[in-house]
């Protein structure tokens, strides 16, 4: 059946769609917090005409899932928004700036809840005419997804993706330019995994080192030789970062500490290099530590699973993001080694990932994600509803 005019709809509600956003900016939640945002999402799904509303299925009182009955039978497709904001100080100096002191929508989870509404409203306007219907999910904490994990929690819950066929979710994105659709038709954003590897010696003068272990120049030694897994152990062709954040050591000029403590993230695309990246930093950590007389041990956390993209998914974004975004404004990515918590979807069913672009020097919307002055081109909103609602209804529509 020929889809709405979703692109004219859109811009008529875009006023409506900008001022969800406004009002999510002004009351920023923490990760697992979003107790009033989850509130007011429910509300005005409620009011849209949404069905199943229900706040915190996932064991805390935060999160919306709601659904969009269709009028004929069909499949279920998914859109996915995450709702939660960052412990930064906005210094923004916008008008509808943060009244939470310390909490800041700096990432752009405020125009995914806005846009999501918008197309909730404009396909709950057409929903007669449905073939299947869609699950809306605002999903809580995807900034913390190392700690708290949202996605995870919404995935293991079950409630959220049961009789879901496929999903789609965007992110607004600073880096691309404010009227681009990015996509990728496989790996899109990289795993999250980190580690601590803890390097015991013994400590002692440091005018007598020879009475000691040091652990500072088995650390030495140690983070030298992570910089070979990329060089030496990954395929050239493929891609991964090993990286350290945290060096702990020592309290004194003249003492040679116990202990050294390496904390870093590894970054890649596929589980494999997961696997061997741990079991790098283990051999490599034991062996070296052993040539300075240190013995180690290694904590090691998969956070989050590569972001990739199911390619026929991907393709019928882009089809419908040339109708929303314009022909040469949608354009196939490099992956990036960032990660984004959509991916334990992705694990369970079909689906894609894009980036709407809101970088506009003029508009000062190019400043890095969780910057503190952080903000978005308000003009792409309107279009990221059009293009979700086109999505889901171009997939009932062909499924
Ligand atoms: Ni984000």
């Amino acid at each position: 059946m020929k889809s709405p005019d979703f692109i004219a709809r859109a811009k008529e509600i875009e006023n409506v769609v900008v001022d969800w956003r406004r009002h999510f900016h002004s009351h920023p939640e923490l990760s697992f917090d979003e107790v009033e945002t989850s509130k007011f999402i429910a509300k005005t799904l409620t009011e849209l005409g949404c069905e199943n509303v229900q706040i915190g299925t996932f064991g805390r009182p935060t999160g919306v899932i709601a659904d969009i009955k269709g009028g004929k039978p069909g499949k279920c497709v998914a859109l996915r928004a995450d709702i939660d904001a960052l412990p930064v100080t906005e210094e923004t100096g916008l008008p509808f700036a943060s009244q939470n002191a310390g909490v800041m929508h700096a990432c752009g989870h405020d125009g995914h809840a806005a846009m999501l509404l918008g197309a909730a409203k404009m396909l709950c306007e057409v929903k007669d005419r449905l073939p299947g219907s869609v699950r809306l999910i605002f999903q809580p904490s995807e900034e913390s997804a190392v700690v708290k994990q949202g996605a995870r929690a919404v995935v293991e819950d079950g409630k959220a993706l049961a009789g879901v066929d496929a999903i789609f979710g965007v992110h607004l994105w600073s880096p691309l330019e404010a009227g681009v659709l990015g996509y990728t038709t496989g790996a899109m954003m990289a795993c999250s995994d980190s580690w601590t590897l803890k390097i015991h010696g013994k400590g002692g003068h440091g005018a007598a080192p020879h009475q000691t272990h040091d652990p500072t120049v088995a650390a030495g030694q140690i983070i030298c030789a992570l910089q070979t897994f990329v060089s030496r152990e990954i395929e050239p062709i493929k891609n991964a970062v090993l990286s350290v954040g945290i060096m702990k050591a020592g309290g004194a000029f003249n003492v040679i500490p116990e202990e050294v403590e390496l904390t870093g993230t590894a970054r890649s695309f596929e589980p494999q290099i997961s696997l061997d990246c741990e079991d790098f930093i283990r051999r490599v950590g034991e062996n070296i530590g052993a040539a300075f007389r240190c013995t180690t041990d290694l904590e090691y956390s998969r956070n989050l699973p590569p972001t990739v993209n199911h390619a026929e998914m991907a393709l019928l974004g882009a089809e419908n993001g040339r109708k929303v975004f314009g022909a040469d404004n949608v354009r196939e990515l490099k992956p990036t080694m960032v990660g984004e918590d959509f991916s334990f979807y992705l694990e369970k069913v079909p689906g894609a990932f894009f980036f709407i672009g809101v970088g506009d020097e003029a508009k000062h919307t190019t400043w890095p994600h969780h910057h503190c002055r952080f903000t978005i081109d308000e003009a792409q909103l309107h279009k990221g509803s059009a293009f979700e609602a086109l999505c889901a209804w171009e997939f009932l529509n062909k499924a």
